[in-house]
């Protein structure tokens, strides 16, 4: 089906179950450990091997010597895979660096062994037997060091066009009344997602399954087939359940590959999760960037010049972290630069976390922001509402196709009491701390994927759905069945949602915050195909039905659903696709996020007293499951504000702090009441839903706004995240 927006099956704005803040359907077997996660299927294969992973101990250079011998003998010891022995692995599309190292090594904890075994004990004792020798390589691992190399990398999809220029940014820079340009940084951050990369592989002749926990279904199977040189159709790959990914698994992974050729090596099906210490520097991380961006304007705080510089570093091969998406769409201002440039680095792979570019260049963005609005004196709220824009200012002739920006930042502002705040910063206490109120604008891009999916009426009433798409965590289970229900006038019980397995009809998988719109729009076509099956099956016509009750209704005829499977089950297979609806028209997410911290006027420790988020994000199709996101992203963004932060070791190439006692993440301590409000919205221009994306737009901006809010309380403006203690005494 062809998305349009003009025409739409459903009676989609008198809704029953979508929109309503239902409980997740997977809640209960996610609350009592009965969820099964691609580590413990033992439903499946009762007695699998086990698989150690052993990452290389050099950042760059060649493995000299290996010596296998004493692990081989080692007791339970079933195989033990290397690049020597591997066969010939291909490297797939998405991933930058091989999955399986060696000879040579591109980076630190690059995968270049895996020992199996009959238990995980034994395999982890006999990896401890492998002796490998390297000839370590110099390398380049600092970003500030090797900002001056960095050069203009191809544009691609993914990317966008690498610089932009619209007028004349450096005269009308030069010419404005009131001017900033400052530097920001940001630093290499760990998706740090609770279930590890996990695989259970297991062959049957020259087929593959593997049960495994990834955000892509399809992608991924095609870039196992592809490193493993295998036909697609050879490949299943099953992830019904993931226990977190922010981006780490958006792509085939060490464990999958592994775990297939351990399994092949050892002739039965072998189990592989990446050991915790192993992630940060075998998998991907959101890479450091260094922005820098100028701001021109009136006194009268009108925007004539913008300007936004990123610098971030790859692995060779490898592209940047695309932190000036944001600035090319967010404000008015006649003249206007942004570029980005890429640095080769021989840290392990950046890739996608979370709103990758958005959410690090909102930081630099929205602290600039609230700079400028500072020298200009006035409100930060209202110095953005001075700028808003209703057409994609690169590109005047493309409207937003819905953009109430303004309404969140007013509403917001409302809500959390923001006229009491003090435009000086350091003048309110309360005992020993300092109080401050800051604000940001979070903006996120709505991205539509072509989704697919199948439909089943049985002779019961039940209708089943299923699709490749995944559940990261995020209710996309809930909001499926959500969709389904309406559209087959059943209620929530008679439907079963099946996800996450490479034999369905191809999702959008769940990535870039497009899942949710995208996925139930790929139901919601298939579901009118199904209505079609219905009515030519009961001899009614189509267009008059309507689906209610568990019953087809035309006129004052009325059936019940299953009547139309008497004879076997209907099955309808479709997918929404939408052609170019998005280059005529810019489709994005808008928050305005606010924030009251108290600094420890003592020890400068800052504690967040208080989060809002007012967020407009079209068509809110599960408010329950819709704010879970967002706090869960509001928390990412006070862990991006305030304590997350990889450490580099720039001698030796990796980051040090590798596990979850190093690499700190907010816990509850750290996150006060949370308060979420989603306009009442909906964009006929984005899904038949009329929903749009909002699992990133919650982090989006609160990074800057945590930073707001401590200038103002302390009146020390800290560029450099995580804003810890040290950088404001
Ligand atoms: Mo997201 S970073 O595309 O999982």
């Amino acid at each position: 089906m062809k998305f349009d927006s003009a025409a739409t099956t459903n009676p989609i704005d008198r809704l029953k179950v979508i929109g309503q803040p239902l409980d997740r359907i997977d809640g209960p077997l996610k609350t009592t450990g009965k969820a099964p996660y691609a580590y413990e299927r033992h439903d499946i294969v009762a007695d699998p091997a086990y698989g150690h992973v052993i990452g290389a101990t050099i950042a760059k250079g060649r493995i000299t010597a290996m010596d296998l011998s004493a692990a081989e003998r080692a007791p339970g010891v079933l195989a033990v895979v290397t690049a020597r022995n591997a066969g010939v692995l291909k490297k797939g599309n998405y991933n930058t660096a091989h999955l399986l190292g060696g000879p040579d090594i591109q980076h630190y904890h690059q995968a270049v062994a895996l020992v199996v075994a009959e238990s995980f004990e034994q395999a982890r004792a006999a990896a401890h037997l492998v002796r490998i020798d390297y000839k370590a390589e110099p390398g380049r691992f600092d970003l500030h060091a090797a900002k001056g190399s960095a050069t203009a990398p191809e544009p691609s999809d993914l990317t966008g066009p690498i610089d932009t220029h619209v007028g004349d940014f450096p005269r009308a820079f030069a010419q404005a009344a009131v001017r900033l340009d400052e530097t920001y940084t940001t630093p290499d951050q760990s998706h740090a997602m609770m279930e590890p990369h996990a695989t259970l592989a297991s062959w049957e002749g020259d087929s593959l399954t593997v049960w495994t926990s990834n955000q892509m279904v399809a992608w991924s199977t095609g870039e196992l087939a592809t490193t493993l040189g295998i036909p697609p159709e050879k490949v299943r790959l099953i992830s019904p359940y993931i226990g977190g990914g922010f981006g780490s698994k958006l792509f085939l992974r060490a464990d999958v590959v592994l775990a297939a050729l351990g399994a092949r090596a050892a002739g039965r099906p072998v189990k592989v999760a990446l050991q915790r210490p192993l992630i940060a520097n075998n998998t991907t991380h959101r890479p450091a960037t260094i922005q820098r961006v100028r701001l021109g304007a009136e006194r009268d705080g009108t925007i004539t010049a913008i300007g936004h510089e990123s610098w971030s570093g790859d692995l060779e091969g490898g592209g940047p972290e695309t932190a000036v998406g944001q600035t090319r769409l967010l404000y008015a201002g006649a003249n206007r630069m942004t570029s980005m440039r890429l640095a080769v680095l021989d840290l392990p792979e950046g890739n996608a976390m979370r709103a990758p570019g958005e959410a690090p260049g909102l930081m630099a963005l929205e602290i600039a922001m609230d700079e400028m609005a500072e020298k200009l004196g006035i409100d930060p709220v209202e110095f953005r509402i001075r700028n808003d824009t209703q057409v994609d200012p690169e590109h005047p002739e493309r409207p937003f196709s819905a953009r109430p920006f303004v309404q969140c930042l007013r509403l917001g502002a409302e809500r959390f009491g923001w006229d009491r705040r003090n435009a000086r910063p350091g003048q309110i206490r309360d005992g020993r701390w300092l109080i401050g109120l800051g604000m940001a604008a979070g903006f996120r891009n709505n991205l539509l994927a072509k989704s697919g999916a199948r439909v089943r009426l049985d002779n019961l009433g039940v209708v089943t759905v299923e699709t490749d798409m995944t559940d990261i965590g995020t209710g996309s289970y809930t909001i499926i069945a959500q969709t389904a229900a309406e559209m087959m006038g059943v209620p929530m019980e008679q439907v079963r949602v099946v996800l996450g397995d490479s034999s369905f009809p191809v999702s959008a998988g769940s990535g870039g915050q497009w899942g949710a719109a995208s996925s139930t729009a790929g139901v919601y076509a298939a579901c009118v195909k199904l209505r079609e099956e219905v009515a030519r099956k009961l001899s009614l016509n189509s267009a008059d039905a309507e689906f209610v009750d568990g019953e087809v209704r035309v006129g004052n005829r009325s059936i019940r659903l299953q009547a139309a499977a008497a004879e076997g089950d209907l099955v309808a297979e479709d997918r929404m696709e939408y052609g170019d609806i998005t280059e005529k028209m810019q489709q994005s997410t808008f928050a305005g996020h606010f924030v009251e911290v108290a600094v420890d006027s003592a020890t400068g420790e800052s504690r967040i007293r208080r989060m809002l988020a007012v967020c407009a994000a079209g068509r809110i199709l599960n408010p329950k499951s819709a704010r879970s996101q967002v706090i869960g992203a509001m928390t990412m963004g006070a862990g991006a504000a305030l304590m997350e932060e990889l450490a580099v070791d720039t001698r030796r190439g990796f980051f040090v702090n590798h596990d979850l006692v190093g690499y700190e993440v907010p816990v509850h301590a750290d996150i006060p009441h949370q308060e979420v409000v989603f306009l009442d919205e909906t964009d006929p221009m984005s899904t038949p839903l009329k929903a749009k994306g909002v699992g990133e737009l919650g982090i989006c901006g609160v990074g800057a706004a945590v930073a707001n809010a401590i200038y103002n309380a302390t009146g020390v403006r800290v560029r450099d995240y995580p804003i810890t203690l040290d950088k404001h005494l």
